[in-house]
């Protein structure tokens, strides 16, 4: 051991232990900072188990000394002990986000399509509420951002629409509800027939198709022998009072035929719809959603789908 090492370990006071013959403990004093600082936080447990809810008592605990949080549940008002679950119902109740959104929302409610649609204030509102509406609501079927999937939902999110896209054909939608039917044809026609029809369905979209299934196949589209005229109109552009769709788009909902890259793939796909018919349905929201909310939804599926 050094010299210059004794010496300082002289002026402090030590335990009077030594370790591994040399190794010994000083004995300092709490540093002064550390004690007040120490019986500072005594102080503030004892405050703060008086005044927060704290202790468990039985089945209950010690309350607090605020009891000073009101809000109101189905109309009635109700005063808490300070804790931060009535804080949030009473924030969302009465905060400035909440005032704001009422606000908004009266605004809404009172203003037609065409004022909401001009105003980009009540659009943002609009877009920033509404998107867990349709989440809750919409999302299950037609997909979180509204693009559906092939053969079951409709995608929302293109400007294609079955049963109209003004805000008031989508508003009506959404209340009524629809159903998408087209009977099946597998009785009616031979395959034949069938591929026939299938290829004259595909020319409406521009795909090169020999022109004598195309004859045949136009024959049976526009004539009694399948009829198909009757929804989809002989030019086979659909009719929104049907939602029967529009077959000479190159849009599909339901034969996935962009998903196929040969002729016989999208043939195929055709041929399925108009074998097995198409029975889908859109629920009715009436009496599930309110009037505010059926409002807010149109507006939105409305600008998803770039709107009409
Ligand atoms: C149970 C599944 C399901 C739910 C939930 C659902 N939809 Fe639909 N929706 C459908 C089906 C199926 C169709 C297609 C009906 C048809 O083929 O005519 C459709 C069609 C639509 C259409 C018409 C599309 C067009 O091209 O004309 C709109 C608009 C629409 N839904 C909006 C909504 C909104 C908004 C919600 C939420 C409030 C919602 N849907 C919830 C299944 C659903
Ligand atoms: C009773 C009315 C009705 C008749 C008749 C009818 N369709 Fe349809 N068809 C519809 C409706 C409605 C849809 C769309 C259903 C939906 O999207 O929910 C549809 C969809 C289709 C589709 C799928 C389009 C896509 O986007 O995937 C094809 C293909 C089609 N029809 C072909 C025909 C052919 C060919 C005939 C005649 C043999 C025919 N339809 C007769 C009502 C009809």
């Amino acid at each position: 051991m050094s010299e210059a090492k004794t010496k300082q370990q002289g002026a402090v006071q030590t335990t009077g232990h030594a370790w591994d013959g040399d190794i010994q403990e000083f004995n300092n004093p709490l540093p002064r900072w550390w004690l007040w600082g120490f019986y500072a936080s005594v102080v503030f447990a004892v405050l703060y188990w008086v005044i927060y809810p704290a202790w468990p008592v039985g089945k209950g605990y010690t309350t607090g000394l605020f009891n000073n949080i009101t809000y109101t549940v189905n109309g009635e008002e109700r005063s808490r002990h300070w804790n931060t679950r009535s804080l949030l119902v009473k924030d969302m109740q009465t905060g400035d986000e909440a005032l704001k959104t009422k606000e908004y929302m009266q605004k809404v409610a009172a203003a037609d399509y065409r004022q909401i649609l001009a105003d980009p204030d009540m659009m943002a509102f609009v877009r920033s509420v509404t998107k867990g509406l349709f989440g809750d609501n919409c999302a299950a079927c037609h997909g979180s951002g509204g693009a559906g999937v092939m053969g079951l939902f409709p995608n929302l999110a293109d400007d294609d629409w079955l049963w109209g896209g003004s805000v008031e054909d989508i508003q009506n939608t959404i209340t009524l509800g629809h159903t998408g039917y087209m009977p099946g044809f597998a009785r009616t026609f031979s395959d034949e027939q069938l591929d026939d029809v299938a290829h004259f369905v595909l020319s409406l979209s521009g795909h090169e198709v020999p022109a004598d299934k195309v004859a045949r196949g136009k024959q049976l589209f526009t004539g009694e022998g399948g009829g198909c005229y009757y929804c989809h109109t002989a030019a086979g552009t659909g009719m929104k009072s049907q939602g029967s769709a529009n077959l000479t788009d190159n849009i599909w909902t339901i034969a996935d035929v962009q998903g196929q890259t040969e002729l016989t793939g999208k043939v195929d796909a055709v041929k399925t719809v108009i074998r097995n018919g198409v029975n889908r349905v859109m629920p009715t929201w009436q009496g599930r959603l309110d009037e505010n909310q059926i409002k807010l939804l149109s507006v939105y599926v409305h600008e998803l789908g770039g709107g009409q």
